[in-house]
């Protein structure tokens, strides 16, 4: 039986050019190379300039997908930006980035869910695409979390950092089997129980300010573990696919520990797991699509591989999406 599936036709990513080791990071708080390295994975990060906006990262990361997947941009009718971060409190970053990749139709919003924006971003447009909504989408994860971090905090400053990664996906028709191209299946979850865990402290509609980052690094290490294990489990149920059938694992970028025990607890080999932390350190919603481009030029992302994504953030939010390539 026919059935239409979101096929991803191109990924994109853009950093900022200014780097920020664990060195200079140890010139600002109590902090030392060894123990973000021991404790995290991360080596190196990457800052905005000052006027270099989370949309602008949006636009270049969405230019090199749509360059990749050989689609003008007036032939996209949805962008469906994940970010926490947006250059305004409105409008949505995503218009904006409509705006500046010259897209006059469709539609554009943002989709706030923190760490896991991208695969709800990516759940929202494959349920447009699937639909028949919308023919052609842009997603994007772009973050500046550079500019809500609280930089005299060490247990939260050394672990995040900035850029964007998109893809583009096309409605395509295919048979409607498990060994179809594109996604096929997602799921997000979330629990407001939870919010204490992971916040940003201000906000238009409380202190009319921006506000900074605070976390409960343990705790929501805990949480992560547990729930990202339960979410990737009932998504390959869904499919009927086993963890062993995983070509490529492309999980949010928070901590390598946690992706290793995620990975282990399911039995995903190690050599299958995509690590860009060690070079963006924690990007929140780019995360997945900046291992996506990662994964792409090592060659590692080729058609017709089985791509496992995951992630969970503030919220607390978290969900997981299998794809193939
Ligand atoms: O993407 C959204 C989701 N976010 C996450 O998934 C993050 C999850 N959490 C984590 O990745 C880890 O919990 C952290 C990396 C944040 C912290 O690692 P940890 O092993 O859980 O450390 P901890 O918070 O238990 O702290 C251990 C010690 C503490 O010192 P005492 O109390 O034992 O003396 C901290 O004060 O490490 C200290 N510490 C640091 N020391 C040097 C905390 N941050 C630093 C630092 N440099 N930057």
């Amino acid at each position: 039986m026919a059935f239409i599936r979101s096929v991803i036709r191109g990924v994109g990513a853009h950093l900022p050019k200014r780097v920020m080791t664990n060195d200079d990071l140890s010139r600002l708080v109590d902090t030392t190379d060894a123990w973000i390295r021991e404790r995290t994975g991360i080596e190196e990060r990457h800052i905005a300039e000052e006027g270099e906006l989370t949309s602008d990262l949006g636009i270049a990361a969405s230019r090199q997908a749509l360059v990749r997947a050989g689609i003008d941009p007036v032939d996209i009718d949805l962008v469906v930006c994940a970010t926490s971060t947006p250059d305004r409190t409105f409008p949505a970053t995503g218009v904006r980035i409509q705006a500046g990749l010259g897209i006059t139709r469709g539609a554009a919003f943002d989709v706030q869910a923190v760490c896991s924006g991208f695969i709800y971003a990516l759940s929202i447009a494959d349920n447009f695409l699937k639909t028949g909504q919308f023919k052609r989408a842009v997603v994007v994860g772009a973050e500046t979390f550079s500019r809500i971090l609280d930089w005299s905090d060490r247990g939260t400053c050394v672990l995040f950092g900035d850029g964007a990664g998109a893809v583009v996906l096309e409605a395509q028709t295919q048979l409607g089997s498990r060994e179809d191209r594109g996604i096929l299946a997602t799921r997000i979850r979330s629990d407001g129980r939870f919010e204490d865990l992971l916040y940003v402290d201000g906000g238009p509609g409380s202190t009319k300010t921006t506000g900074h980052l605070r976390m409960n690094g343990r705790e929501v290490f805990r949480h992560a573990v547990q729930k990202i294990a339960g979410v990737i489990e009932e998504t390959l149920v869904m499919t009927g696919y086993a963890p062993g059938e995983v070509d490529l694992y492309v999980p949010h970028q928070a901590n390598k520990r946690i992706l290793d025990g995620i990975a282990h607890r399911l039995g995903i080999e190690p050599a299958k797991i995509v690590y860009t932390l060690a070079r963006h350190g924690n990007t929140s919603a780019a995360s997945i699509p900046l291992a996506l481009n990662q994964a792409l030029e090592d060659r590692r992302l080729t058609e017709g591989r089985l791509v496992l994504m995951e992630a969970m953030g503030g919220g607390l939010t978290w969900g997981a999406a299998l794809a193939r390539w």
